[in-house]
């Protein structure tokens, strides 16, 4: 969850040289940063440094990164017209400069750890699209998805084939397994939220060739149906710290990887406080595998690097005991 970031002075040094769009899109400085993590916190896997609003900007929307605002689309989609406009990107040329970043980033890793990509679901591109930033309030699409689900349908269709097809290329340029996040499902009621979210998911999961990649799916707050996403076909599922990881696992069973659930606001605790909530968590779990350890959701920009480094040392110090 958000490996690189402003948290790091490492990458704070990078960021100084560059704007953050820029350091997307320029592959040797998204693979420093997506390296920067693996050197300092000693994680297991490296995640590629971009964004998932990459793929609306190929789509034909410019994406700016405003300092303090966040990502804003000057030209948010709002109508039938608006939607028909966008185009569905080739990855290949659109997205180029992510599928360099993944193989310059493989090349420097030389198999120290597996490298993940990922893409936004379509509903939660669709929020950012349809708002033209981050919201509140989610008041257009909101405004759409019940006046006029034909025209939300459509986006969220060209979404689901443009994200297919960009995780395929992410495969292709040596990603080894990809993450699909859905940041804004919980905002949706249950009903809607496996409508105008999982459905779509499905479509890209049902559809994907992953060549032996695993696909991990993480919905925020969508813990109402945990059971259902477990049906989509995906290897593992990301869950937030708002459920009890025992009552996930009775739940699931074998059928998926579980992934996470530190809260990300307990880094701020205390190194062995942090311990504590480690240890939690893994007996919670309990014995064998099928745990991808992580937090519930981004680390935020102001936690400690010394907090970092001490969970990823209580996970690899404590968790041994369940694979006895
Ligand atoms: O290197 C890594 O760990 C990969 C990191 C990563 C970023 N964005 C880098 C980033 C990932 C996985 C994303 C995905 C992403 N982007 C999501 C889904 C995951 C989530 O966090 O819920 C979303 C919703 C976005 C959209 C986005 N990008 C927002 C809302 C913001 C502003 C956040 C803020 O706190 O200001 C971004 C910018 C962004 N993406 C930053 C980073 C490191 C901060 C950029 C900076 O100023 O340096």
């Amino acid at each position: 969850m958000r490996q690189a970031g402003r948290y790091l002075p490492e990458y704070r040094a990078v960021r100084a040289r560059a704007d953050f769009l820029t350091m997307v899109k320029t592959p040797e400085l998204a693979a420093e940063v997506t390296i920067q993590p693996v050197d300092i916190l000693d994680v297991d896997a490296a995640i590629i440094f971009s964004d998932i609003l990459v793929v609306p900007d190929a789509m034909g929307m410019r994406l700016d990164m405003v300092e303090s605002r966040g990502p804003v689309f000057r030209a948010p989609v709002r109508s039938r017209a608006d939607i028909d406009a966008l185009k569905v990107p080739d990855p290949e040329r659109g997205l180029r400069y992510v599928m360099d970043a993944l193989s310059e980033t493989k090349r420097a890793l030389a198999g120290r750890v597996p490298l993940i990509g990922f893409a936004g679901s379509p509903w939660t591109l669709a929020t950012y699209m349809v708002e033209g930033s981050g919201s509140k309030d989610f008041k257009h699409i909101s405004r759409m998805m019940l006046d006029e689900p034909e025209a939300l349908d459509r986006l969220l269709d060209k979404l689901a084939t443009a994200v297919r097809l960009y995780l395929e290329a992410q495969i292709a340029a040596g990603a080894d397994a990809v993450q699909i996040f859905d940041t804004w499902g919980g905002f949706l009621t249950p009903d809607h939220y496996r409508r105008f979210s999982l459905d779509y998911i499905f479509k890209i999961v049902s559809n994907l060739h992953r060549d032996g990649a695993p696909v991990i799916i993480f919905s925020k707050g969508a813990n109402h149906s945990l059971t259902a996403i477990a049906e989509v076909g995906a290897d593992a599922i990301s869950v937030d710290w708002t459920v009890d990881l025992a009552d996930v696992r009775t739940l699931l069973g074998d059928r998926v990887a579980i992934q996470g659930n530190l809260n990300p606001s307990y880094l701020y605790a205390s190194p062995e406080k942090i311990r504590h909530e480690v240890k939690s968590i893994l007996m919670k779990f309990g014995a064998g595998s099928g745990h991808i350890f992580n937090l519930g959701h981004g680390i935020f920009p102001d936690v400690p690097v010394e907090h970092a480094r001490a969970l990823v040392r209580s996970v690899k110090e404590e968790s041994p005991a369940f694979h006895v």
